[in-house]
């Protein structure tokens, strides 16, 4: 029957012109739904008599089978054709270069308190920590250094709006005291106190911005007092602790007369290399002397009995020279092309 091959092709066609699935299935209830083309042929069967119906019947049944064929072949075809969009969507091009796994490194300051660390305790020393935010005692007044003393001047820092002298400490130094309290108050119930030898490493304030200085930077600050500790004790120490921390015997190191009001005698600790960019020139690194009277009074120590030395490095300047870093602000600048090479 021509009428039921041209609704065969004219199916197909339908059918292919479906861009969609939604096409697809309003396209189909064109033939199949109700009121469709085919259905209503097969209702228009029963107003022939049996024997047409029969060979009728036959013939509608072949066409409604083949457009369900036709059907399930773009319906196919459309599913591909997604899955095959969504695919090509989500491609992955496995040849890119790799973005890296973004290690993180330690910071080059933070390694150098490290390996100070690491160099006091293997000759007994202990690391002590004490507030950044620090009363004008403990800052100044416990280290000698009493109201309108001239070296306050030179320690000009951060003070706390309303805060009654608490600032930003402008040196380690009053952990000194802090670890003299803490170590006469652990022992006072024994009649010798064992001597005491700490590290208080950290971060300290002056108002200061140059190449050579930063508002913030790094001092650690070192103390050992016993009942006879004298300055051969502490050039000793300060002596090997530099030739280990530069990893290099012929390093010079020489103490320079100074004035510190928490030291008599005091003297700066000057470091010269042989060999390298900075060879020959010296460069101060601390300061340090033997614990004066007063300040071993505020930390509960008898200094008729007790003698101690102390010094503050300055581990940020320490690091330039270990790595070659000529301009400290580089290291608090958080630039990760300056930081990735410390890794
Ligand atoms: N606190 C001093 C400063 O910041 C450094 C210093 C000098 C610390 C001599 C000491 C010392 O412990 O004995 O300039």
């Amino acid at each position: 029957m021509d009428q039921l091959d041209q609704l065969v092709a004219e199916a197909g066609a339908d059918f292919a012109a479906a861009a969609d699935g939604a096409a697809l299935e309003s396209a189909k209830a064109r033939y199949f739904g109700k009121g469709g083309s085919l259905t209503e042929l097969l209702k228009g069967l029963g107003k022939l008599d049996p024997e047409a119906r029969k060979t009728v019947g036959a013939e509608i049944n072949k066409a409604k089978a083949a457009i369900e064929a036709l059907l399930t072949a773009r319906r196919d075809a459309l599913q591909q054709a997604a899955l095959e969009a969504q695919l090509a969507a989500e491609a992955l091009d496995v040849t890119l270069p790799g973005r890296g796994a973004g290690i993180g490194g330690l910071h080059p300051v933070v390694r150098t308190l490290e390996r100070v660390e690491q160099l006091f305790r293997s000759i007994g020393f202990d690391v002590a920590e004490g507030p950044e935010i620090e009363t004008d005692f403990y800052n100044f007044t416990a280290l000698n250094t009493p109201a309108n003393h001239p070296a306050r001047s030179m320690h000009d820092t951060f003070y706390l709006e309303n805060g009654d002298g608490v600032m930003l400490r402008t040196h380690t130094s009053p952990v000194q005291i802090r670890a003299m309290q803490a170590h006469v108050e652990a022992y006072k119930d024994r009649e010798t106190m064992p001597e005491l030898r700490v590290i208080a490493p950290g971060r300290v304030y002056r108002v200061d911005s140059d190449a050579t200085h930063s508002p913030m930077f790094h001092q650690i600050e070192g103390v050992w007092i016993g009942e006879s500790v004298s300055f051969a004790d502490l050039k000793g120490v300060v002596a090997d602790f530099l030739r280990s921390f530069f990893e290099s015997d012929d390093l010079q190191v020489r103490f320079r007369p100074s004035f510190f009001p928490f030291t008599e005698p005091s003297a700066e600790i000057d470091v010269a290399f042989m060999s390298g960019a900075l060879k020959g020139r010296w460069l101060e690194i601390a300061g340090c002397g033997m614990m004066h009277p007063n300040v071993l009074r505020f930390g509960g120590i008898d200094p008729e009995r007790y003698t101690g030395f102390a010094f503050g490095m300055g581990p940020d300047r320490l690091t330039m020279l270990r790595y070659g870093v000529n301009d400290l602000r580089l290291f608090f600048e958080g630039d990760l092309r300056f930081l990735g090479q410390f890794r």
